[in-house]
Formats: C-alpha cells, sequence, structure tokens
C-alpha cells in the first residue's frame, strides 16, 4: 500500500502531531495515550536499520541526549545480546509466525523458564519480541531486523567494543578539562580498554570483534547508495583509458568492496583497478578477476604511478643514457593514476594526518589524476542525528571528526586541492562524494 492509497492524509497526520508537539495535551490520561500511540507507532514504522540504531546506540543516546524514552533504554542493548547468546531470535524467526510457548523457548534455549518469562516480558515491552498471549511469543519485525547476520554483529560489536570506552567518556573529559581530542593515541578509547593500543592494531589483535566490525560494516554499506550512483565514473574518469591506464586506486581499501563495485559497474572499461591496504588486510581479501592487489602505508609516499607510452621517449637518448650507466626504467617518466580513491579514511585521523595523507597522494598525480574523497559533508547547521552520533563516535574511538562542509573546504586549501565537484548521495549521513584537484597553480609558483 502506497501513501495516496492510505485511508488516512500522512501529510495532515503529520501537521497534526506537529501541532501536538507545540502544544501537548494538558489532560494527564490524553497525554498518556497519545505518548502509548506514538511510541507503538514508531516502532511499527522501523526499518531493520532504523530498530538497530534505536537498540545498538540506546546507550549513547542516553549519554547525549535528554533520553526520548525513558531512562532504562540502555538495557535494550544488553537484552539484544543476551537474546543473541541464547539464540533466542534465532529459534523465534525459525518458527516463522507460528507463536511459541515460555516452556518450550526455556527448552530450546536451555534457559530456565521463570528466567526466560521475564526477559521475554521485557522484551515484548519494546517490541522485541510480539506477545501473542499470555506465556506465547513470536518474533516481531524487530526480533527479524536483530536477527539478521550484519546486525546481529553490530549487537555484539557495540556491546562488547562501544561500552567500555562509552562508560569511560565523562571521566576523561573532566581530566582533560572538556578540551576537543585531537589525539590519535591516547583517546577515550584506549581508556575504556586499557590499552597502550591503537584503535586499528587493538581490533587486528582482537578477531572476534574484527569479524563482527567487518560483517556488520559489510551490511551497513551493502544497504547504502554508492559514490557510482551519482558519479559518471566512465566519463569523467575512465575516458580514453587504455589497459595499463591505474584508472581507480582504492587506498586503504579494505577487502576491495569499491574496487570490486567499480570493475563490475564497467567490466569493459580498459584500465587498472587496483586495491591497496596493509599487508595483514590485504592477505584477507578475495581474488577478484580485474582486480589488482597490492601492499600500500599511507604513511608513504603513493607507490602506484602510470608510465608515459615508451615511443615517446626518444631512442637515441636512452641509448645514450644506458650508454652512461643510467637505468632506462628510471628515465621513463611515470604518470599518476586516474583516481585515488579514499572511503572513510579521513574521518578516521585529524586535520594534520589528513594531509600528510593527502600530500603522498599528491606525489603520485599528474594534470589528469583526481583524488575521489568518499566521505560524510555534515551541513554547517541543523546535523541529523544519525551524522552527531558518527561525528561522537569518531571522537571517542579516534580523537577524530565528521566535517562539515566548511571544515572540509578548510582542510583541502590546507593541503592546497581544489574541489573540482561534489556530489551527495546519503540522505541522513549526508555521504559524498568529493572530486579534489592539484593545485597545480600553488605548485608552480614555489618553484
Ligand atoms: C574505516 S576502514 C575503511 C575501509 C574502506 N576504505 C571502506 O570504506 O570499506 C579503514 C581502512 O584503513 C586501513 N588502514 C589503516 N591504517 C593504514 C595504513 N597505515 N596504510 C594503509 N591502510 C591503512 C585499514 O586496514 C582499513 O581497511
Amino acid at each position: 500500500m502506497n501513501s495516496s492509497t492510505l485511508a488516512v492524509d500522512v501529510s495532515r497526520l503529520i501537521a497534526e502531531l506537529d501541532f501536538v508537539r507545540h502544544s501537548p495535551p494538558e489532560d494527564e490520561a490524553a497525554r498518556k495515550a497519545l505518548y502509548e500511540a506514538i511510541r507503538g507507532l514508531s516502532f511499527s514504522l522501523e526499518t531493520p536499520g532504523l530498530s538497530f540504531q534505536r537498540i545498538a546506540y540506546a546507550v549513547s543516546l542516553y549519554l547525549f541526549t535528554d533520553c526520548p524514552f525513558d531512562v532504562n533504554q540502555p538495557m535494550q542493548l544488553h537484552m539484544a545480546q543476551l537474546a543473541n547468546d541464547i539464540k533466542l531470535f534465532d529459534i523465534l524467526v525459525e518458527q516463522k509466525d507460528a507463536p511459541t510457548t515460555t516452556s518450550e523457548l526455556a527448552k530450546h534455549t536451555k534457559t530456565n523458564e521463570t528466567f526466560l518469562g521475564r526477559i521475554l516480558r521485557y522484551m515484548a515491552s519494546y517490541s522485541m519480541v510480539t506477545e501473542v498471549s499470555e506465556d506465547l511469543w513470536s518474533a516481531s519485525n524487530v526480533t527479524r531486523a536483530l536477527n539478521l547476520p550484519g546486525l546481529k554483529a553490530g549487537i555484539s560489536y557495540i556491546h562488547d567494543v562501544n561500552v567500555p570506552y562509552i562508560q569511560a567518556m565523562t571521566k576523561v573529559f573532566a581530566e582533560t578539562n572538556y578540551v576537543n581530542p585531537d589525539d590519535t593515541v591516547t583517546t577515550v578509547f584506549q581508556r575504556g580498554h586499557n590499552t597502550d593500543l591503537k584503535y586499528f592494531d587493538w581490533l587486528a589483535e582482537h578477531p572476534s570483534h574484527h569479524k563482527n566490525f567487518n560483517l556488520w560494516m559489510t551490511a551497513f554499506h551493502e544497504s547504502q547508495k554508492s559514490f557510482l550512483d551519482v558519479l559518471p565514473f566512465d566519463e569523467m574518469i575512465g575516458s580514453h583509458s587504455k589497459v595499463d591506464t591505474p584508472i581507480f586506486v582504492d587506498v586503504a581499501g579494505g577487502l576491495g568492496h569499491q574496487a570490486t563495485a567499480v570493475r563490475q559497474k564497467y567490466p569493459g572499461l580498459p584500465g587498472r583497478i587496483v586495491l591497496q591496504d596493509l599487508a595483514k588486510v590485504i592477505a584477507q581479501a578475495p581474488p577478484t578477476e580485474g582486480l589488482e592487489i597490492m601492499e600500500y602505508d599511507i604513511w608513504t609516499e603513493q607507490t602506484l604511478k602510470g608510465t608515459r607510452p615508451f615511443m615517446m621517449i626518444p631512442y637515441l637518448f636512452l641509448i645514450s643514457c644506458a650508454l652512461l650507466g643510467y637505468s632506462g626504467a628510471k628515465l621513463i617518466p611515470q604518470t599518476g593514476a586516474r583516481a585515488y580513491y579514499f572511503r572513510n579514511i579521513f574521518h578516521d585521523y585529524p586535520d594534520p594526518k589528513c594531509v600528510t595523507i593527502l600530500s603522498n597522494t599528491m606525489a603520485a598525480m599528474d594534470e589528469q589524476s583526481v583524488i575521489l574523497i568518499d566521505e560524510v559533508i555534515l551541513p554547517n547547521k541543523g546535523v541529523h542525528w544519525y551524522a552527531a552520533q558518527m561525528d561522537i563516535t569518531m571522537m571517542l574511538v579516534l580523537g577524530a571528526l565528521e566535517r562539515t562542509k566548511k571544515q572540509w573546504e578548510a582542510l583541502l586549501e590546507m593541503a592546497r586541492l581544489k574541489i573540482e565537484k561534489t556530489w551527495t548521495y546519503g540522505d541522513e549521513l549526508g555521504n559524498s562524494i568529493l572530486v579534489c584537484v592539484k593545485k597545480w597553480e600553488d605548485e608552480n609558483s614555489l618553484k
């Protein structure tokens, strides 16, 4: 059923609810009835992603806002993890819509019936399961959402990894006099986990958390639009490419989802598509036809450059150089790749570190090269709660940040890059693709 066939006029209903928001009923019974109706409505309107956000991030919402529903929200995350541990959601989802008794569920989950009855009662009050009638339960839309493999992994990751450092936050900020953190080595994360390791190094040492993180991130990105939905890659980046032209370098590309997506969208486009990351990460990347995999450390100068056609080098000049003992390979001028692509890299670092990464890339660029930055751009005003939550997560884990439009402009100016074009393709988060070119005029004036 779409909105035009609904019995209610949705726009009118929204306007009426907006009116109530500004003039809530004074009558206590009416206020309570309205509250319960809206609370139930909001649960039933949830997509799997929204159910996940409400439950998994209840801890952070509780700490950072005036708590929209009630102060026991953090318990939902722990209850969802408990359901994961005893495989309760698996069992309810397997039953399809057939209601199951408490005693049957206790048998399947190997738990005590009285204990499980109390847990189920709590879960039903948050729509995490449906209470069909007394002692009879079935899966709700929220049960099914939380049982999706990516979201289940996300619940475990947030329960095990995020909760300890969020607990440490207020103490750390009081001790550091409430300054904006920009230290990537000693952040709230290190205190919460009692470690000296940087976040990504710590994650690599905790394979089960790392696996949950990757499963969750993969599911998250699969449900989102991509930069390829808005950027005409073949015309803008790939035009007149040859088989040996590096057309797309996915720098710090993890397991290579984006590089693979480019190859799949443009199977006939000539040119090299390359995934770069640290050795231990690329070791886990699945081999993909038409994708080169290469070790590269972003703190060193970019090594991937194209090569100008051999015929352009005067033959006699090369022979003379060879006779004088110069290496022919060194004398063939190199070109940059067409596009160096970075997704979710710069939001991991404060500005000076980003400038280092960008400078290392710019050293390899030529006039045809661009840097593609695939990141969130926050509006200068009126940031969505989802994006604000992500920004705080970056602050606590990495001493880093999501950037506003103004902050991106300032950072790229610092790096001597010019934004040639920007497309925004994400709704709440404001995911965008920035096409950046080198400010050659600045470089030439420095010579
Ligand atoms: C937030 S993930 C983003 C991965 C990928 N770009 C994506 O969007 O799915 C950050 C990536 O940076 C990589 N990374 C961290 N330090 C690095 C380094 N020094 N050199 C290269 N890659 C690095 C990590 O291995 C990880 O794959």
